[in-house]
């Protein structure tokens, strides 16, 4: 299940050796772990808030809730991130992976432009919403 494979973290890597582990990922369902460290970073989350502001608060909201500007007529409408599983660093790789490829048919769009060092970023900031 997600939970045992996500809480398989990996030990710290070189950069690469993470690209690498994240492409092919030990996991079966192909999950990929947070880099360590990434999701209890006050860089990380501070560097994500800012992708998240220029990105996602039109949607999202800025506190996270869902009810950004552009919510009116998205069907379904923006996710509530403050709320599991969002929240939830166990599921930060089922996170990662709906940023990275977005929700198809749905509006929320795959982001090919962030690198997956800004998607862990914008993973910790999200998990960070439930402190603020
Ligand atoms: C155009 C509006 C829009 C923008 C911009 C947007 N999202 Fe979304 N997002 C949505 C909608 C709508 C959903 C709900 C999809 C669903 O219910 O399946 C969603 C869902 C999600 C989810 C949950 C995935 C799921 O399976 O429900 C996450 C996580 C998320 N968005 C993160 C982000 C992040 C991070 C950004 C910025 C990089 C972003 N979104 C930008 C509209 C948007």
């Amino acid at each position: 299940m997600a939970i045992q494979c996500l809480n398989a973290r990996k030990p710290a890597l070189g950069p690469a050796l993470i690209a690498l582990s994240l492409g092919i990922s030990g996991c079966s369902r192909g999950v990929p772990a947070p880099p360590s460290g990434v999701l209890d970073s006050r860089q990380a989350q501070q560097e994500g808030g800012v992708l998240y502001a220029a990105n996602c608060a039109i949607c999202h909201g800025t506190s996270g809730d869902g009810r950004g500007l552009r919510q009116a007529g998205l069907d379904p409408p923006p996710a509530n991130l403050t709320l599991p599983p969002w929240s939830e660093e166990a599921t930060a790789g089922e996170t990662f992976l709906a940023i990275r490829n977005g929700v198809p048919g749905t509006p929320m769009a795959s982001w090919p432009t962030l690198a997956d060092q800004q998607i862990w970023q914008l993973v910790a900031y999200i998990i960070s919403f439930k402190a603020h």
